[in-house]
């Protein structure tokens, strides 16, 4: 246990003298990823004031519209991570190919792969937004490392976090040993543990999903929700709620706070354009089914769990089904039925 007060950066250096020969490089590289969570944090207050909110008139490697703090905070990330000698390699969901470090810079130990902004749609809505962010091991030896290199099992993940950008800016971390929050100060400018050990309560009656795609879900998601929507009167015998921020940050977020279960399924408008899901595995599925896990929940795809599987590409998509354990294990079960 740790003193609640202390810093983000207090907190990783008690970590790191708990691993014998640790060089302090992944500490430094922690350190650099909440340095730019802490920019993109003050952009995302300035908003308007700066020119920064609509559309960057681009599109990303999947197609989808790309808006000015997209492209804004991926740049962020870059200037962030490439200059201090800790990554080898990063991969982002807003650059189609593995960024490789320009030549003369010193590469690192470690690959990061981050979802810049997430729920960019909320930004010009002011609704919270936040970045998804995970650490693998570097393959030794090698100057530039490729997809391949960064195509590893979510169980092979170092750590994984995100920063929610809210009322509070919060930056939640695991390196695989529970769940721990800090709350930026921004009269210090330091982010400060303000919870650890965080456990998402095994049951919930909280359901997150987009309704709007209902007529195209999977027998097993038609039947879990349905069952929810019948409240006291259907076969669980108590009323459910809903809630759905478009910002998988937020879900998570709360999740981890008061428990509930959020899915984004597989269903048959993505099966026929070809997609095998909306959210991308090794940006946003891997990092928080890693914190989700590490946190006593459970994170599935409907058919098998997401830490286990091997990606065959840098921006695949994957059905999602986490939060608590006891409504995941039962959709789960619904796939088996
Ligand atoms: P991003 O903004 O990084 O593309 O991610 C948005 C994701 C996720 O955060 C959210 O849960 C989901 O897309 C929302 O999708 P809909 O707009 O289909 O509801
Ligand atoms: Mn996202
Ligand atoms: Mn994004």
């Amino acid at each position: 246990m740790y003193k609640i007060g202390i810093t983000l950066t207090q907190y990783i250096i008690e970590e790191q003298r708990k691993t014998a020969q640790a060089s302090g490089e992944f500490t430094a590289l922690l350190n650099d990823i909440s340095v730019a969570c802490k920019k993109i944090s003050s952009l995302t207050r300035k908003g308007d004031l700066i020119g920064i909110l609509g559309s960057a008139g681009s599109a990303n490697v999947q197609g989808e519209e790309q808006k000015k703090m997209d492209v804004i905070t991926n740049e962020v990330f870059i200037e962030a991570l490439q200059n201090n000698g800790h990554v080898a390699a990063l991969a982002s969901e807003e650059m189609d190919e593995v960024y490789n470090l320009p030549e003369d810079r010193v590469r690192g130990n470690y690959l990061v792969t981050f979802d810049p902004l997430d729920g960019s749609s909320n930004m010009d809505v002011n609704v919270s937004v936040g970045t998804i962010f995970s650490i693998l091991h570097a393959p030794e030896g090698i100057l530039n490392p490729t997809a391949e290199d960064f195509c590893k099992e979510g169980t092979q993940q170092v750590a994984a976090g995100y920063c929610l950008y809210g009322p509070a800016t919060i930056l939640v971390l695991t390196t695989g040993h529970g769940v721990t929050m800090f709350t930026l100060d921004r009269d210090s400018g330091s982010f400060i543990l303000t919870r650890e050990n965080v456990q998402i309560p095994a049951d919930t009656r909280e359901f997150a999903i987009n309704m709007s795609n209902q007529r195209f879900w999977e027998a097993p998601v038609q039947r879990y929700i349905a069952e929810c929507v019948a409240g006291k009167e259907g076969v669980r015998g108590v009323d459910f709620n809903m809630r759905w921020v478009a910002s998988m940050v937020a879900e998570v977020h709360r999740i981890l706070t008061r428990g509930g279960i959020f899915m984004y399924p597989l269903d048959s408008k993505m099966q026929k354009s070809g997609k095998e899901g909306k959210l991308r595995l090794l940006y946003e599925a891997n990092p928080m089914s890693m914190i989700i896990e590490q946190a006593g929940g459970m994170s599935v795809t409907g058919y098998e769990r997401i830490l286990d599987m091997k990606p065959h590409s840098l921006h695949q998509r994957v059905p999602v089904i986490l939060g608590s354990k006891n409504e995941v294990e039962r959709v789960y079960s619904y796939h088996k039925a």
